[in-house]
């Protein structure tokens, strides 16, 4: 079958048009691949960035396709366990180490998979799964993000951030972002944002405090050196949750300002099954459909990642594969 594989750090991924499909655990079931998506994580493994890199290994954990004469997608995370606070030790997703979606039939656990939402075409389904169990967690699960809360949420043009972006004005929230362009900051305030500061100018921090106040929650993907200028954004009593690192560690946390403002400051990753099953039902519910950035075949995968890694990019990157 096509598929793109893993070979190893220094070689990347190939497309390859007669890769034997793998043999998968008895559980598992095959569904036919219309179309998939493009995550960071996709891009560290590329990288050698991720931990327990094997070779010959099918890439990709978002997806949609056909199970069964229905339109199905499924959840990209496996063994997530009993306890819907975090997860087992077995808990992996689709994509490095099991085989992944990018390629015609993908072997899923069979309880992984639900109904396609009806309003998303196969495109629109694909980019959902990771990046939107990611959002809705880290919004509602671990912040318990309410109506009329303030939220500012960083890197607003990435595939999680758009997906925090769009819950959160469903939900009825007031949103703000950062992001890096005055492009990105024009089409985030389309949205309907209340306000946007470029990321890159140097008192971001402060232009955004003296503008638009302190927020109750912040949901952040990046890290680094801008991180502890979030935690400073929060009011007292108000609640971080990091769901990556892309810019690596933060120096200049301040204990202080965490202890005597009462913040909490939250870790959360993926989702468990009940947030997958609540983040379908909040997308029909509220009829999200998510923003893609550009659509390829799954044969020009290198461009597909040449996209994501522009920086330029807004919301998902979709492969299509039948
Ligand atoms: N723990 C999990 O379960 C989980 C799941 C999904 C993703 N992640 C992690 O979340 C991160 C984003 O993933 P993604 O798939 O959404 O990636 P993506 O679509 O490639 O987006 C990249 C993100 O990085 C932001 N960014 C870049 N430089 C920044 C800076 N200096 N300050 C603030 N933000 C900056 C971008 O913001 P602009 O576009 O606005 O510039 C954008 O939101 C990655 O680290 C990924 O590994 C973790």
């Amino acid at each position: 079958m096509k598929a793109v594989v893993f070979e190893s750090e220094e070689n990347g991924a190939t497309y390859n048009e007669d890769f034997k499909r793998p043999e998968a655990p008895d559980d598992f079931v095959e569904i036919s691949m219309k179309a998939s998506a493009l995550n960071k994580r996709d891009d560290f493994i590329l990288k050698g960035l991720y931990p327990g890199l094997r070779p010959n290994v099918v890439l990709g954990s978002d997806g949609c396709g056909i199970y069964e004469g229905r339109p199905v997608v499924f959840d990209p995370g496996i063994n997530w366990g009993e306890n819907p606070d975090y997860q087992s030790p077995d808990y992996h997703i689709l994509g490095m180490p099991q085989h992944g979606t990018f390629c015609e039939k993908v072997s899923v656990p069979g309880t992984n998979i639900y109904t396609k939402p009806s309003h998303l075409d196969f495109t629109q389904a694909a980019a959902l799964p990771l990046a939107g169990l990611t959002a809705y967690r880290a919004l509602f699960t671990r912040a318990g993000l309410e109506a009329g809360q303030k939220v500012l949420i960083s890197g607003g043009g990435g595939g999680v951030a758009l997906f925090c972006i769009q819950f959160a004005i469903a939900s009825g929230a007031r949103v703000f972002s950062t992001t890096g362009s005055k492009d990105k900051q024009d089409r985030l305030l389309k949205m309907g944002l209340e306000g946007v500061v470029n990321y890159n100018e140097k008192s971001w921090d402060k232009d955004f405090s003296s503008e638009f106040g302190q927020v109750d929650v912040v949901i952040d993907s990046a890290g680094g050196d801008g991180f502890h200028r979030l935690i400073n954004l929060l009011n007292p009593g108000g609640t971080l949750v990091t769901y990556g690192g892309t810019l690596g560690k933060s120096d200049n946390i301040s204990p202080q300002v965490i202890f005597w403002k009462q913040l909490n400051i939250k870790g959360s990753t993926m989702g468990s099954p009940q947030d997958f099953i609540d983040m379908l039902q909040f997308v029909e519910q509220h009829q999200i459909v998510p923003v893609i950035e550009r659509v390829f075949p799954l044969s020009d995968f290198d461009r597909a990642v040449a996209r994501l890694r522009s920086k330029d990019h807004f919301g998902k990157i979709v492969l299509t594969i039948s």
